[in-house]
């Protein structure tokens, strides 16, 4: 079938992204789903920071691609093997999906699923399939998923039921910023209620991050960023700390907290902001970084320092999710108001204005943005 999508043609186009137009927004052929693979329709996608590190080189990926991957849809077909899904489940993406078998996945850790990783790098689905071309030639998936587009063909581990339905600019929200940010909190950190939480980079994601500082029962939770806007921003969400990020941010942080915080969770994808992060843990805290740096990053510490006096550093990818098992729980604590993900949300737009959405995104003046298709 003919569909409408962004396709990313290149990844040397310079910022303003309206006058360079990275994105264009173009008719693609979508081949029908195969074993194992669902076609869903789209209803709402949201604007992510690993997008647009696609489009800036931050995240290298074959093109042509169609980005995207933080959705909520609705199913259209299922290919022959599919199980669990008929047409019009509301159903959200997932853009690490696990197949399951693998040894991450057999530990219960699909965040980590090889053949995932694999496949996603080279912009094929989970099944190895492309289902997108255009011109002829083939078109990459973004992360398995592909959603800045009204339909998706996705492996059948890319997508989950939503069982009790939701507005679908709220639902896509969960697809990545609320599984990373807020399951940061929940599994990779493992907040214990009454502590101290900082938060550093208050995107979508790190706001989300608050958000689930809070659910989890944080006595006091510390934002950190650069800009003042994304500080108002967390205090309206409830922080009870803001600092901006400048050279005196970390005495500051660490004279307000005595001593510093006992989880701090990087969400802004630089090593600066790690290294922040870092430098505002107290002594036995856990630093847990969830930021995407360009794969050429590195990271100096002082290696003493994390056995004197027992520190720990986590990554956390996706949150460390198990989305079967978490999605429930967080759509839970939203329906019972404790995971107010909705006050993320500071635009919904159409399609056509993508690469002005990619530029709000990059000078700060959005948080989450949601591209709505008409149903
Ligand atoms: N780990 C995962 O599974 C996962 C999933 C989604 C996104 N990400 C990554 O998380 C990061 C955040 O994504 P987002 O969509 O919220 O991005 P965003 O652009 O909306 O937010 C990033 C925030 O970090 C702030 N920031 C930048 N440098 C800073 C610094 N040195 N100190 C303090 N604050 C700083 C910015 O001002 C901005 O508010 C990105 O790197 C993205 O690729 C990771
Ligand atoms: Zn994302
Ligand atoms: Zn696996």
């Amino acid at each position: 079938m003919k569909i409408k999508a962004a396709v990313l043609t290149r990844s040397d186009a310079q910022p303003p992204y309206v006058e360079s137009l990275p994105l264009e927004v173009r008719e693609v052929e979508l081949q029908s789903p195969g074993r194992g693979e669902v076609l869903i329709r789209i209803a709402a996608a949201g604007v992510c920071h690993s997008d647009l590190s696609v489009i800036d080189g931050t995240r290298p990926r074959p093109v042509p691609m169609v980005l995207g991957h933080e959705a909520a849809g609705y199913v259209e077909a299922c290919g022959e093997g599919v199980e669990g899904l008929k047409p019009g489940d509301q159903v959200v993406c997932i853009f690490a999906p696990g197949c399951g078998t693998c040894s991450p996945c057999a530990e219960g850790r699909p965040a980590l699923c090889e053949p995932a990783a694999q496949h996603s790098g080279a912009g094929e689905l989970l099944t190895g399939h492309r289902r997108l071309t255009a011109d002829a030639g083939p078109v990459n998936h973004h992360v398995g998923v592909s959603a800045f587009a009204e339909y998706a063909v996705v492996a059948r581990q890319s997508i989950l039921k939503v069982e009790q339905p939701l507005e679908p600019h709220i639902a896509a929200l969960f697809s990545c910023a609320v599984l990373t940010g807020a399951g940061a909190v929940f599994n990779t950190a493992q907040v214990r209620p009454g502590s101290t939480v900082a938060v550093v980079g208050l995107g979508g994601v790190g706001l989300a991050a608050v958000l689930g500082a809070l659910a989890a029962g944080a006595g006091r939770v510390v934002a950190v960023d650069r800009l003042e806007s994304k500080l108002e921003a967390a205090r309206n969400l409830g922080a009870t700390d803001v600092f901006q990020a400048d050279e005196d941010c970390i005495e500051a942080v660490r004279e307000a907290t005595r001593g510093g915080v006992d989880y701090a969770i990087e969400m802004a994808g630089s090593v600066h902001a790690l290294l922040l992060a870092y430098e505002i843990t107290r002594r036995g805290g856990m630093t847990v970084t969830g930021g995407l740096p360009h794969p050429d990053a590195r990271l100096q510490l002082p290696a003493l320092k994390l056995v004197g006096e027992e520190r720990t550093l986590k990554g956390s990818y996706i949150g460390s999710c198990v989305p079967l098992r978490d999605l429930p729980r967080m759509f839970a604590l939203y329906h019972r108001g404790l995971l107010p993900v909705e006050k993320l949300l500071t635009h919904r737009l159409p399609l056509e204005d993508i690469n002005l959405a990619m530029d709000r995104l990059r000078d700060g003046t959005a948080i989450r943005q949601v591209v709505d298709f008409p149903g």
